[in-house]
């Protein structure tokens, strides 16, 4: 079992120590934060109660859980690791140092990884004396309930640390898919129109938040609503991505945030953690009724599901990943109730290009713009599985 450190205590730190210890790894959990370390502790304790007095763990196996993990507050701690993976603040300059640092303490075989969501891995791998070493395994939140973690190697990747990583994160019970290292690595790229297209569908007044959320989860099969998840996410928190797609992408027009999210961060109307975003949650507020119209609840879920067919499509075209592993980030990474490529093939790739056509016709916007395999596929006449 490979000692594994996990470097930042923080939320996705915490849960990548507990899947690691559960798979049975001894694990390091490292934080220059000593509030942020009792904290973890505080949390994996209640986790693992909470776990067995719901009978889904054993006593003795959830005391193994919690002895397996040493919290430590020297990175030294971590020299005979075989696996660092790094979860601190979102910050390349801060990340670099600690690989830096990190490089130093461990041994010639450790791998080392990043579970940034937005940072290159290129550009962190650069920082090390042997980039060889360094990729990125990306965890979902909360990681110990996410099935998705994509492994994104660095153009320095050597091809035996991508393999050994895969075989490892499999064996922690995780569906694993490769992304190649651009902007939002797959799930953050392809998800982009979920909020995008339904902030756009509000901004034009088409209709209003609980209309979009009711006609996403009762017509379209989404388990939460747009407006839901975003105020669940955290504004702050989704705004950002969004920014930071939007600005790796070069500005893409496609990835362009929306002001109204973005005031809704300027008040500090971050969503449920702070009692207020799309909906008040503050008790017995009153929130509007969804406006249950079929018609226009199944136009409104066909505009958001072809544009993210539209991005799962680009990003098998640009090789971002093989068509599988989209399809499974989607459906295990942000539990999309079917596979991006298999509903654009039940919807008719025709259908899908009519659709983006008529909206670039109407806006005469490049964020409308078809990928170029769904019309290669269209005058074809096939589809991604056929
Ligand atoms: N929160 C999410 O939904 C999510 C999902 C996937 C990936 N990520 C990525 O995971 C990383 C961590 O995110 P988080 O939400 O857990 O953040 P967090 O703020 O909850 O935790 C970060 C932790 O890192 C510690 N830290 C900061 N600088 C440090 C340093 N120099 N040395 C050691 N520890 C340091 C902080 O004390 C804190 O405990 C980020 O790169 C983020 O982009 C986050």
């Amino acid at each position: 079992m490979i000692k594994t450190g996990i470097i930042g205590s923080g939320a996705m730190g915490t849960g990548i120590a507990q899947v690691a210890a559960t798979a049975g790894h001894p694990v390091l959990l490292y934080d220059n934060n000593p509030d942020a370390l009792s904290r973890a502790r505080q949390s994996l304790e209640n986790v693992m109660k909470r776990l067995v007095e719901k009978g889904k763990l054993e006593t003795e196996s959830a005391e193994g859980i919690l002895q397996r993990i040493e919290y430590v507050n020297n990175l030294y701690a971590c020299k005979d690791i075989g696996l660092a993976i790094e979860a601190i603040v979102e910050d390349l300059e801060i990340k670099k140092g600690v690989f830096e640092q990190l490089e130093d303490v461990v041994s010639e075989g450790c791998i080392l990884a990043s579970n940034t969501s937005s940072l290159s891995i290129a550009s962190i791998a650069a920082a090390c004396k042997k980039p060889e070493r360094v990729l990125g395994i990306h965890f979902f939140n909360p990681a110990p309930l996410m099935k998705l973690v994509e492994i994104i190697p660095a153009i320095q990747t050597e091809p035996e640390v991508l393999a050994q990583s895969l075989g490892l994160i499999r064996s922690w019970g995780k569906t694993a898919v490769v992304a190649k290292d651009t902007p939002g690595f797959i799930v953050n790229r392809v998800a982009r129109p979920f909020y995008g297209e339904a902030l756009r569908i509000l901004e034009e007044g088409l209709a209003d938040a609980p209309t979009i959320d009711w006609a996403m989860t009762e017509l379209g099969g989404f388990r939460m609503g747009p407006f839901t998840l975003m105020d669940y996410i955290g504004h702050d928190v989704n705004y950002t991505v969004t920014e930071t797609v939007f600005q790796s992408f070069f500005f893409d027009p496609r990835y362009k945030p929306a002001f109204t999210q973005k005031r809704l961060v300027e008040a500090g109307y971050l969503g449920r953690k702070s009692g207020r975003g799309f909906y008040d949650y503050h008790h017995g507020a009153p929130n509007p009724e969804p406006r249950q119209d079929k018609k226009l609840g199944s136009q409104i879920v066909w505009r958001i599901v072809v544009m993210l067919i539209n991005e799962a499509a680009d990003a098998l075209y640009w090789n971002i990943a093989s068509r599988n592993d989209i399809e499974l980030a989607m459906t295990h990474g942000v539990n999309y109730p079917k596979g991006l490529l298999r509903w654009a093939d039940e919807s008719g790739i025709a259908h899908c290009v009519e659709t983006l056509d008529r909206l670039y016709d109407e806006y005469r916007e490049d964020r409308y713009r078809c990928s170029p395999l769904l019309r290669k596929l269209a005058r074809e006449g096939r589809g991604f599985f056929s």
